[in-house]
């Protein structure tokens, strides 16, 4: 039985996803949504808090930037701390050791969705 989408709760197209890649996301509304990122390691997807657990800043201060040069990890561009793509750890630089906050996601159809239990307002106001 084919599930219904529901609309507010897509991220993206899978295939605008490719193998290694990585993107951002708005979700939400208001002057403080949710900011996300989402990255892609063969099939698996994660979403992430588009906010470093080291100081809070955004990871992408050149906006869409969330990879290091060779694209193997997740890089914060403030203070250069770099992240595992499918666990979200830090595994170098100034806050190593601690994780990006997950933002629970679902594939339907062919859509990376936000998880039917994502309370996007609490995600979005979350400090760490
Ligand atoms: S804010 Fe990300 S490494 Fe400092």
């Amino acid at each position: 039985m084919k599930q219904e989408i529901d609309i507010a709760r897509v991220l993206c197209a899978l295939e605008d996803l490719p193998d290694g890649g990585c993107r951002g996301f708005t979700a939400g509304e208001g002057d403080w949504p949710l900011r996300g990122l989402l990255v892609r390691v063969g099939d698996e997807v994660r979403g992430y808090v588009n906010r470093c657990p080291h100081a809070g800043h955004p990871l992408d201060l050149l906006p869409g930037r969330f990879l290091s040069p060779d694209g193997a990890l997740i890089l914060c561009s403030s203070h250069g701390a770099l992240f595992d793509k499918l666990t979200g750890s830090c595994i170098a630089g100034p806050c190593a050791g601690r994780s990006l906050r997950a933002v629970p996601l679902r594939i339907v159809d062919g859509y990376v969705m936000l998880a039917d239990d994502v309370d996007v307002t609490a995600l979005a106001e979350d400090r760490l």
